[in-house]
Order: C-alpha cells, then sequence, then structure tokens
C-alpha cells in the first residue's frame, strides 16, 4: 500500500467509519451489463441528496461521482453497490463491485486509458475520463482493487453546511 493512499484510506475511516451521526445512509445494487438502467441509481442519489437541501455544488459533484462509478460497474463488472452516506459536514460515497479488478490502478487513472468494448464505445462511454473525473470531483479518494476478486472505491465530498456540524 503506498503511503498516499493509506492516508486517503484512514481519513475515510476517521470521517464516515467514526462519525455516529448519520442524516441519511443507503445501498443501491447495480447490474453488469444493464446498460438499460444505467444511470438510474446515480440518478436517485441525486435526487436524494436534493431534497435534504444539500448544497447544488456538492449534489452535483455527487452525482458526477456515482454516475461515473454506476457506469464502470455496468461496463466492467458482474455486479456491485453503491452505498451513501450523509454525515454532518461531508457528502460520502463508496461503490463495491464483483468483477474483474484492476490490475494498475495507476494505469487506470490515466487520462484517456481505456479498455473499454466496442459496445461500450457504441453506449457513448470508453473516453478514460471516468476515473479522473471521480478523483476530481472528490476531496478525498481511495480506490483499491483485487484482480479476479473486484474493486472499491471511497469517496467523500466535505459540505460547507453550517448548521450540519
Ligand atoms: N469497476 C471496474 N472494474 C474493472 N475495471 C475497471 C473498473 N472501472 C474502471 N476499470 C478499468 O479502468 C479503465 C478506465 O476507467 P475510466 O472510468 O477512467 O474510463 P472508461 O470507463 O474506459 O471511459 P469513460 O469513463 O470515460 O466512459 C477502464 O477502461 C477499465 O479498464
Ligand atoms: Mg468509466
Amino acid at each position: 500500500m503506498k503511503k498516499g493512499l493509506s492516508v486517503q484510506r484512514r481519513k475515510w475511516t476517521s470521517t464516515v467509519s467514526a462519525c455516529e451521526k448519520r442524516l441519511y445512509e443507503d445501498s443501491f445494487p447495480v447490474d453488469g451489463g444493464n446498460f438499460e438502467d444505467a444511470g438510474r441509481v446515480s440518478g436517485k442519489i441525486k435526487t436524494i441528496l436534493k431534497e435534504m437541501g444539500i448544497e447544488k455544488d456538492v449534489v452535483r459533484m455527487a452525482a458526477v461521482i456515482a454516475y461515473e462509478s454506476e457506469i464502470n460497474i455496468v461496463s466492467y463488472a458482474r455486479q456491485g453497490m453503491i452505498r451513501l452516506h450523509v454525515l454532518p459536514g461531508h457528502v460520502a460515497i463508496e461503490v463495491v463491485d464483483e468483477g474483474p479488478g484492476i490490475s494498475d490502478i495507476r494505469l487506470a487513472m490515466q487520462q484517456g486509458w481505456s479498455t473499454a468494448t466496442d459496445k461500450i464505445r457504441q453506449m457513448g462511454f470508453g473516453a478514460g475520463m471516468g476515473l479522473n473525473n471521480i478523483r476530481n470531483f472528490s476531496d478525498i479518494f481511495h480506490m483499491s482493487s483485487d484482480v479476479g476478486i473486484g474493486t472499491r472505491l471511497k469517496m467523500i465530498i466535505h459540505t460547507h453546511q453550517e448548521q450540519d456540524r
């Protein structure tokens, strides 16, 4: 484990796992290969955050993170789960899938690098930008993967709503 990554993972533990007050928490399953429903879970997450009165910028960032994560599960994994946590001062999104995993995370994170098949490209995906967007829209980002088992992403966005803190 590289130092930077373990720091990010510790931040997740201290911010999300250790937080006792949860304003919202739920998990949403995502089916691999189901392009028809792709975007449904991220749309739902966006609606939930909006209805909770979360600030616009944070809703937009969380929606992009959830959408790119959902499309990656649909495109590459057998099945997965997106978990949304709303905590005082933070929105956190955890993504776990069962699938081929990623052998070289550093390469996968590079802009433009993609193993998308023709089918995935026909659906309009495969520019090799998704993971980059997820990292850029996150204040805290941690990714790990086991080849042949699956991939796990943990993202935190800070909110600025003082009344939550
Ligand atoms: N959940 C996953 N399981 C297995 N491999 C993945 C997963 N997510 C991403 N990858 C691998 O990492 C590569 C880069 O992913 P990324 O989301 O950045 O781009 P993309 O999905 O190829 O294209 P885009 O997201 O721009 O439509 C993918 O092409 C794929 O090889
Ligand atoms: Mg992608």
